[in-house]
């Protein structure tokens, strides 16, 4: 039987998980199939009925549907509970999972980097789908402390309400905090940028970005021109990509050169 995998956003256009999967699927021999779907919220139901009838497989979720997918699942993984986020779906044993990849995606793709985070401050711009996830790995890596800003500031106090530990400051205001991360989506167009006065920001600092298309962003940029340390989302998303693979097929495929590569758009 070939077995139907999806992911769905709104926008989809630019994932590359179709490309991730399907190389993995031929890597590995599996009769499988991965494609994109753009989706609208009151569609989410009748694919989730189909996860149910097994027409479908499996499912990745992405912007904006990783907390709205959640009333439609019978079971939530630990992760995604706490992180009430899921981007992982498939069926065991009569009942649909829902599961959260991103926070080991996340957490693994800071480890590629070799940075030090244990003990660290983070300061974290944006309040959206992720931030939650990205809050968790970075416990889990025992960082001393986290700085939250977002635009709309409501957003970032319910993200308190998750993870009462953490400091929410004003939007433009910046702490000097040793791990900076973009997990807005400003930059995605290659155009807008984050308003930050770097000078309030001393050098070797890390910053982070969560895009990983465009390579690098005005954040990093101007990051690196002031001698920071930076990094793209891309491993994050191959990682969040391995796990979710395993999940669906028991397989955990390889992050080689050739994997990474495949990622350079
Ligand atoms: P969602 O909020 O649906 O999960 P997201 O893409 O995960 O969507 O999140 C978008 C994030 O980028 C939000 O933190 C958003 O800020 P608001 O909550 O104020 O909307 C932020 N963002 C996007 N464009 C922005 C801009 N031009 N200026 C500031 N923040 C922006």
């Amino acid at each position: 039987m070939n077995k139907k995998f999806l992911v769905i956003g709104n926008p989809i256009e630019h994932s590359l998980s179709p490309k991730l999967h399907n190389y993995w699927i031929k890597k590995y021999n599996l009769n499988a199939s991965y494609d994109k779907k753009f989706l609208e919220q009151d569609e989410i139901q009748q694919l989730i009925l189909d996860v149910r009838k097994e027409k479908i497989q499996g499912l990745n979720v992405t912007v904006p549907f990783k907390k709205k997918v959640i009333p439609f699942l019978d079971i939530l993984s630990e992760e995604a509970k706490n992180s009430q986020s899921v981007n992982t779906i498939y069926k065991n044993k009569d009942k649909i999972i829902g599961d959260n990849t991103d926070i080991d995606g996340f957490k693994m793709g800071l480890e590629t980097t070799n940075q030090i985070i244990e003990n660290k401050e983070a300061l974290i711009f944006g309040a959206g789908g992720v931030v939650p996830s990205i809050i968790i790995a970075l416990k889990k890596m025992k960082i001393s402390k986290i700085y939250l800003c977002n635009r709309t500031k409501i957003k970032a106090l319910e993200i308190k309400k998750l993870f009462p530990e953490i400091e929410i400051i004003e939007w433009g205001k910046v702490s000097n905090s040793d791990i900076i991360i973009n997990a807005t989506s400003i930059g995605l167009n290659n155009k807008d940028r984050i308003n930050i006065d770097y000078k309030n920001i001393s050098q070797n600092k890390f910053f982070y970005d969560v895009i990983y298309n465009p390579k690098e962003t005005n954040f990093l940029k101007r990051a690196k021109k002031s001698g920071a340390f930076t990094e793209n989302g891309k491993m994050m998303f191959i990682y969040q990509a391995q796990k979710a693979f395993f999940i669906w097929h028991n397989i955990l495929p390889a992050v080689d050169d050739e994997t990474v590569n495949l990622m350079n758009i």
